[in-house]
């Protein structure tokens, strides 16, 4: 009687120590997996839609993948705010609001709208044309602030020698783009000094928004010898409409993304989308793991590719050299 109740006693001390102890192994285990699996919350800002935009994104997604962050490694918040400056503003307030680890902005007007909702969140900057002339960061090497990422400056002085090669008789270039765009105005400026001192005269026609290209192509079409657009959201969201007004008129249309001259455009020298958009994954991902973005340097891209469109030179009439076709990046059949 008395030796079962110590047995009692003892088989009752032994499962409350070695169940205390079962369950203080498994408490650790379950924080020790939390940390390591701690989702990282990536908000992205997309200022448009366009296939360029679209495969930047697609990029982004690729890049942060390939750091490790996919599956449930990674949430990804992503708000489009469809060209509507209005919801730039709002859309950005609540990427910061909804407690996202870094925020990344599309396109200039989404970069500078996370840039006014927040001082402290780290943002990525995904091409961005003209860090310095938006306002976004001081120092590309340095930015200092909480503000780094990826640019795509434009190659226009490869898009002059490709203008001269291709079209030896134009003697006057209309740049088309859009007059509410801080990364246009500094790549029509660059475009204008290159190609004056390569002998072109160059005419400008900002539009204040999509509903004016139609009329102002038809305008420029009476005046210049080829249409120049640069690395521009509202022209490339609406580059269908560039390409139907100019179609009686049929002048050499030389954009600035391979999406554009996909979609009817003559021939470019470009920045790849996809590798930008891999570029800002991985400097996320960098962000991510601690560096921060005042000692991250932008990481600007500015080397292209040719890409030229065989079916609308064969239209106009063009013939495309053997050497350009030998060196191109993209022919477009
Ligand atoms: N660089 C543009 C900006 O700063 C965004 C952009 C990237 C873009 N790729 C493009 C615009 C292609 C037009 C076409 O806003």
């Amino acid at each position: 009687m008395k030796n079962k109740r110590l047995l009692g006693i003892i088989v009752a001390l032994a499962l409350v120590v070695g169940g205390s102890l079962v369950y203080s192994s498994l408490t650790k285990q379950e924080t020790k997996t939390e940390t390591a699996n701690k989702t990282a919350k990536v908000g992205v800002l997309q200022f448009v839609s366009h296939p360029s935009l679209d495969l930047i994104y697609q990029g982004i997604q690729d890049g942060l993948a390939e750091e490790g962050y996919k599956g449930d490694q990674v949430k990804i918040d992503f708000m489009n705010s469809e060209g509507d400056q209005s919801k730039v503003a709002t859309m950005s307030k609540q990427l910061v609001a909804n407690g996202n680890d870094v925020v990344v902005g599309i396109a200039t007007p989404a970069a500078q709208g996370l840039a006014s909702a927040t001082k402290d969140l780290p943002v990525i900057m995904a091409a961005i044309t003209d860090p310095i002339g938006a306002n976004l960061v001081q120092n590309l090497e340095k930015p200092g602030g909480n503000i780094t990422g990826v640019s795509d400056h434009n190659p226009a002085e490869q898009q002059v020698e490709l203008i001269k090669t291709l079209t030896p008789d134009v003697k006057t270039v209309g740049a088309l783009y859009s007059s509410s765009e801080d990364n246009s105005k500094s790549q029509v400026e660059e475009f204008k000094a290159y190609a004056e001192k390569a002998g072109l005269k160059v005419e400008t026609f900002a539009v204040p928004s999509t509903n004016e290209i139609a009329s102002t192509v038809n305008v420029m079409t009476g005046k210049v010898d080829a249409i120049w657009v640069p690395i521009d959201n509202t022209i490339a969201s609406a580059f269908s409409t560039v390409v139907s007004s100019n179609q009686t008129a049929k002048k050499p249309i030389y954009p600035s993304a391979t999406a554009m001259v996909e979609a009817g455009g003559l021939a470019s020298v470009v920045v790849d989308q996809h590798d930008l958009g891999v570029a800002t994954g991985k400097m996320i991902a960098k962000v991510l793991k601690g560096e921060k973005p005042a000692d991250t340097p932008v990481n600007v891209f500015s080397t292209g590719k040719s890409v030229i469109n065989k079916k609308v030179a064969q239209e106009l009439g063009i013939t495309i050299p053997e050497s350009v076709l030998k060196e191109a990046g993209q022919v477009i059949e």
